[in-house]
């Protein structure tokens, strides 16, 4: 039996769900192209930040120096930004030739958390012939005279602002720390987010203790980092007019057949295919296929959502009942 794949993610029709997330391997476009051949639906181009764009300028120098004095976290989240393989205007040749290089829809995207100048940047990736943007809100709320609200206020003028400043359909992707995650995404997209990419991974600096020094630190994920993405897309499918994207801990078949059940329009993938090679694509595809062949499902439209909070069996599940359930049933042996 075949099965429909086709889906629509920030009013795009894709042949399929399965996306390549921002990262560095669509640096190249030989890469690109093999992603394209082994089945992605559209592919997200890693990012171009906010500090590259301002790092020349006298007042981004004077932030990223107080900053860097303060903060543990901005010293290790700023690489040396001249080491950056693609300036910013390379980024944007770089999506102009993406686009002529294969025949899926390319994503660009943008990363950083002001509203300043850098956000011209938006309309050129647009005029370079990105298909969608994405906007990653990156921020580390370090200063404790900030207020939570106050934190919410910048994701919100931010995307109100990127928005204003193109045509095409705008993704935000972020991380899950807010004190009510709902709350903000239906913010974000009164905001005009078309979608909403879930979720970031904070990075944590780890310390070298020769060196006695704080280091970046980057692992990819495991598939145990799908639980968080996906509990927040069951609760939030079918209650906002904006897509949905899981991104984090999809590397198995069943990781993408989970993220579709909970009522994502789209899985997004990155670490399995440093892990396992752009192939793994294929893998995906084929699993999810099979499997919804096998839960006589006729496409992914039919199965999207089949376990969100609004459909599934028990809607507690995703809520305080079920840490309940979790801990009282819990039978593990001490070793
Ligand atoms: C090597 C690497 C580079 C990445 N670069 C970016 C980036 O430039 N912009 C961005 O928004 N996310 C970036 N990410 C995050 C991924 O897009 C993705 O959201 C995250 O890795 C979770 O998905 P995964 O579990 O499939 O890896 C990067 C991830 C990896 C592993």
């Amino acid at each position: 039996m075949t099965v429909d794949l086709r889906t629509t993610y920030l009013g795009i029709q894709l042949k399929n769900p399965l996306v390549v997330a921002a990262c560095s391997l669509t640096d190249q476009l030989d890469n690109l192209r093999q992603m394209a051949d082994a089945g992605a639906a559209a592919i997200v181009m890693h990012s171009l930040f906010e500090e590259q764009i301002e790092h020349e300028t006298d007042e981004f120098q004077r932030v990223y120096q107080r900053g860097a004095d303060s903060f543990a976290e901005a010293l290790t989240y700023f690489p040396d930004l001249d080491e950056y393989r693609l300036g910013p205007q390379d980024y944007v040749d770089h999506v102009a030739q993406a686009k002529k290089a294969v025949g899926v829809p390319i994503i660009a995207s943008l990363n950083g958390v002001t509203t300043g100048g850098w956000v011209r940047y938006a309309k050129m990736l647009q005029d370079a012939g990105a298909d969608a943007l994405e906007l990653n809100v990156y921020y580390i709320a370090a200063d404790m005279n900030q207020s939570g609200a106050e934190v919410e206020q910048k994701y919100i003028d931010l995307a109100a602002s990127v928005k204003k400043a193109i045509q095409i359909p705008l993704a935000v992707k972020l991380g899950p720390f807010f004190s009510s995650p709902g709350y903000m995404a239906r913010r974000l997209v009164e905001a005009g987010a078309d979608g909403l990419v879930l979720f970031n991974r904070f990075l944590q600096p780890d310390f070298d203790l020769e060196e006695l020094q704080v280091k970046p630190h980057l692992e990819l994920s495991t598939p145990a980092e799908l639980l968080l993405p996906l509990r927040w897309i069951a609760i939030l499918h079918g209650r906002l007019q904006a897509s949905l994207a899981l991104t984090s801990g999809i590397h198995r078949p069943m990781d993408l057949v989970k993220a579709i059940v909970a009522g994502a329009d789209v899985g997004m993938v990155a670490s399995v295919l440093y892990r396992e090679g752009i192939g793994a694509l294929r893998t995906l595809l084929d699993g999810l296929q099979r499997w919804l062949a096998d839960h006589e499902y006729q496409s992914v439209a039919e199965a999207r959502g089949a376990l969100s909070q609004a459909k599934c069996p028990d809607p507690t599940a995703f809520e305080r009942g079920n840490y309940m359930r979790a801990l009282t049933s819990f039978t593990g042996q001490v070793i």
